[in-house]
This record gives structure tokens, sequence and C-alpha cells, in this order.
């Protein structure tokens, strides 16, 4: 069993948990991802780690409630406990000194580009930070960001806070004035990194993206996870989460994400229409 020692709400429907969790905390690496479980009949969620303190034993996890796992994981309070928390899982980001670097965060994607940010500074490298979110609320991580980066670029949809619009209009205007850029790291949503990609592959820049596909067993041996990059099929759990975004089959990668919507829906239904009912919520069996 996994204690919540810190939980803050960072925007609506956002949240971020320090779980205690020694041994991860200590073994894991920038890029890495832990898959974590509520109760024995849970759905595994993939979380790529956000921060990690090894001297007091935490990992840092953010996550967005989109369906009843997360909606069931964000009812969870301080000093309450998540029963599985596997990691760390996946191969950890390369980090080397390549001269200039541009980082890419959208929404919730911020949270994981955070301490390869943070690596990649430390490594010597010039660390431009571009983060995007719909809006000011939604906009996370700002201050650790500027910590992480030698400087922070943030653009919103709506124009709220930095510049207005998408975070491919900053990165083109990067590679006009800023050039050379040695590598690009994007996270976030996938149609995000795939225009991303479109950008840098036509200025020849390489870029890194990280890819959460649905995933079970987190050690391929499922195959759950599977992406086909350049000629081969890839397991995100084992040969990734990152994979140089160039390769990637962006329309099997979307279509694989779609795969289950409707049965995610249908369980968030189910879950909410419980908790009107009055039934509780904790996810387990003893509700159906
Ligand atoms: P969002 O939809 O609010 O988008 C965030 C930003 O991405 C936008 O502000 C915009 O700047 C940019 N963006 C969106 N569509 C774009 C497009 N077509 N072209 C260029 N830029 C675009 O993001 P969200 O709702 O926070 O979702 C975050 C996503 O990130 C989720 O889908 C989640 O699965 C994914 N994610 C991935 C990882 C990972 O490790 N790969 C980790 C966390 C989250
Ligand atoms: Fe099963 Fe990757 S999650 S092979």
């Amino acid at each position: 069993m996994y204690r919540i020692v810190r939980k803050e709400v960072l925007a609506p429907g956002l949240k971020r948990f320090d779980v205690e969790a020694p041994l991860v905390a200590r073994s894991a690496r920038a890029g890495q991802f832990i898959i974590l479980r509520l109760d024995e009949w849970g759905e595994r969620i993939p979380l790529t780690i956000a921060d990690l303190d090894p001297e007091q034993g935490t990992v840092t996890i953010i996550f967005q409630e989109v369906g009843k796992s997360t909606q069931l994981l964000g009812q969870l309070e301080e000093g309450e406990y998540i029963r599985d928390f596997v990691g760390p899982l996946g191969r950890p980001s390369h980090i080397s000194q390549l001269g200039r670097v541009v980082m890419i965060g959208g929404g919730v994607g911020i949270a994981p580009i955070h301490p390869i940010a943070r690596e990649m500074k430390r490594a010597g490298n010039e660390v431009i930070s571009i983060l995007g979110a719909r809006n000011r609320q939604l906009l996370i991580l700002e201050e650790e960001m500027k910590q992480a980066s030698t400087e922070v670029l943030i653009t919103t949809d709506d124009g709220s806070y930095g510049r207005k619009g998408l975070v491919t209009k900053v990165l083109q205007e990067l590679i006009i004035h800023r050039s050379p850029i040695n590598l690009v790291v994007s996270i976030g949503p996938l149609v995000m990194m795939e225009a991303v990609c479109r950008v840098t592959q036509a200025a020849g820049i390489k870029t890194m993206v990280s890819l959460n596909p649905i995933m079970v067993d987190g050690t391929g041996m499922c195959g759950a996870c599977r992406v086909q990059v350049g000629a081969e099929t890839r397991f995100a759990c084992v040969d990734g989460p990152e994979f140089d975004g160039h390769l990637v089959d962006w329309k099997l990668a979307r279509q694989r994400a779609q795969m289950f919507v409707a049965e995610e829906k249908q369980a968030l239904q189910e879950h909410e229409e419980r908790r009107k009912g009055g039934l509780g919520g904790c996810g387990c069996h003893c509700h159906q």
C-alpha cells in the first residue's frame, strides 16, 4: 500500500499527488512511468512521473480526471493509500549535452516534460520550454518549469495568458529566429505531438515524443500498448514511452487511442449514476 502524503488540486479536474514509494523514488529517472491500481479489480492506470524526491521517498504524479478510474483516484485524500504503485517502468529519456533544446508540454503533458527539462538543463543545455494550455486556469507547473528551463514561453488557446495560439506557432518562430535547435521533446495530446513533428520534420530537427497508449501489464507481455514506429512494431511500455516522432505512425496511434472510448464512456456514466444514487463509488465490486 502506498500512502498519499500530499494532495493538491492544480486546476479543475487536474490533481497532483505525492506518493510514498521509496524504491521507485530512488531508482526512477526522467521519462519513466508508473502503473497504479486502486484495488484488486481496478483498471491499471499508467502515469508518467512528474517529479521525484529520493530523500523523502516520494513520487509525484499529475493526472486529469477523464474517466471512472481517474475520478476515483482523485477522490482519495492525503493520508489514504493506493493499493499498487509499480515502477519505474519504461526507458528513461536520453539526457546529453546537445546545445539548444526545446521542450514542449501541452496541457497535462507539461507534467512529464518537467523532469526531462530539469535533467537537460543539468546536463548543460540551453533549455527553451514552450508550455501550452487551453486557458490560464489549466496552465500547470509554471514556476517549476521556470526553474527547470533557461527560458519559458507560454501560449493559451484563448489568449487569457501568454501568447494566444497553439504551441506550434511559437515553435515556428523559434525555428526562424533561434536556430540551430538541436533537439525537440514534445509531450501532450496526440494531435499536438503530430503537429509539432510536422513542423520539425520540415526543419530537419530531431524530435522525441512520449506516447501513452492503453496499457495492461506494462512489461511487454500483453501487446496492448503496441505502436508502429518506422517499419517496426514497438511496445510503448518497454521500448518507450519515448520514440522518434518523425517515425511514429500517427494515424494508427490515434485509431488505437479511440478503441475503448465507448466502454470508457459507459463505465463513467454508470459510476456517476451510482454516485448520484448515493451508493458511493469506491470502484470495487461491492457496488455492482
Ligand atoms: P489540451 O487539449 O488542453 O492541449 C494542450 C495544448 O496542446 C494546447 O493548448 C495547444 O497549445 C496544444 N495543441 C492542441 N491541439 C493542437 C494542434 N492540433 N496543433 C498544435 N498544438 C495543439 O491538452 P489536455 O487536455 O491537457 O490533454 C493532454 C493530453 O496529453 C492527453 O491527451 C494525455 O493523454 C496526454 N498526455 C500524454 C502523456 C505522455 O506521457 N505521453 C502524459 C500526460 C498527458
Ligand atoms: Fe502490455 Fe505494453 S502494456 S505490452
